[in-house]
């Protein structure tokens, strides 16, 4: 499959030496925030894929859609950009205000925003600016949301091939990698890799919106197509999908103050910061997993901090900082 290259890869990945001591487990951070400014995050990986086999197919505009303060939006309409396509972004959300976070980006970097209204359909708006494209004479290409298929996928396959060449590089192994699950397509991409290379490295996903049964479901359909691009035979059955459901809180994109005070902690004694959506809470789930016991067979564990800063909204810094 061919590939664009767009994010700046390797990521480093950094050991946290002070919270390793204090958890009693090696933790370590890939730092997938620092694939780009624009395009920052997990999102450019699966654009890298998606939007090539979109160039491929020679198509002049990109069609996708997510949240209101969606990151993959925003990454998307940042590629466009940089190769002269144009982007329509489909977004459903509450109360959007323009003048901040992805939104804003979204609008500067040049892509026509769709807002929803709450009983619209998004598949139904999609199609029909397809449908008034192609009239136009342009020739669409949709991505689904979060680039969360078999192409975008891709881009996490080949992330675990990176962390296997860091891994020879540090001499040692990750027992366990941690993510942020929002649409699936991250998850499906490491699990799949990290299984054709047949490794021992355990991929724990934490829910930011649906349970663990849906998760499951979509990451299996998505997997289940990867081995069918790739011509291989489709197992029946798939272990260890590890999705946590547990810290989606007060649900998708909604901060409760011990998710917001946990983030501000982490800022203030490690240095490094969180987004509220995914990886304030994936990070949350883990360190809480880590106290409980879930991860006691564990040596070296591996989260990937995803991206996502540029969607910390005014009223998520407002009640952050109230947590002081
Ligand atoms: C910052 C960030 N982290 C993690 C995720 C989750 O990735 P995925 O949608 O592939 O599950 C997303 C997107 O949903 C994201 O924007």
């Amino acid at each position: 499959m061919e590939r664009l290259h767009i994010a700046n890869l390797p990521t480093p990945i950094q050991k946290l030496d002070r919270l390793s001591e204090e958890l009693g487990v090696n933790i370590y951070l890939k730092r997938d925030d620092f694939t780009g400014t624009e395009v920052s995050g997990n999102k450019v990986r699966k654009l890298e894929f998606s939007v090539a086999d979109a160039l491929q197919q020679g198509c002049d505009t990109i069609i996708t859609a997510g949240g209101i303060q969606s990151n993959h939006c925003r990454a998307t309409a940042a590629v466009a950009a940089m190769l002269g396509l144009g982007c329509d972004l489909v977004i459903r959300g509450e109360i959007p205000n323009h003048f901040e976070g992805n939104l804003f980006l979204d609008q500067a970097l040049g892509a026509r925003v769709h807002l929803l209204a709450p009983d619209e359909s998004r598949e139904e708006k999609m199609d029909e600016i397809v449908e008034n494209l192609k009239a136009q004479g342009h020739k669409p290409y949709v991505i689904p949301v979060g680039a969360s298929n078999a192409v975008g996928s891709l881009g996490y396959a080949s992330a675990i091939e990176e962390i296997t060449r860091q891994e020879n590089n540090l001499g040692l192994h990750f027992d366990s990698v941690v993510i942020a699950v929002g649409s699936g397509g991250t998850y499906a991409g490491l699990w799949y890799a990290n299984q054709k290379q047949g490794a021992k490295r355990k991929i724990y996903g934490f829910a930011v919106d649906h349970n663990t049964e849906v998760f499951v479901e979509t990451i299996t359909n998505i997997m289940k197509e990867m081995y069918l691009n790739d011509g291989l035979e489709v197992p029946e059955e798939y272990h260890d999908i590890l999705i946590n459901d547990q810290y989606i809180g007060s649900g998708y994109a909604k901060s409760r103050a011990e998710e917001l005070a946990f983030i501000m902690k982490i800022a203030r004694e490690h240095g490094f910061l969180l987004d509220p959506v995914y990886t304030g809470k994936g990070f949350y789930g883990m360190v809480s997993e880590i106290q409980k016991g879930t991860f006691k067979n564990a040596k070296n564990i591996l989260f990937i901090h995803t991206g996502g800063l540029q969607g910390w909204t005014q009223e998520q810094r407002e009640n952050a900082l109230k947590t002081l």
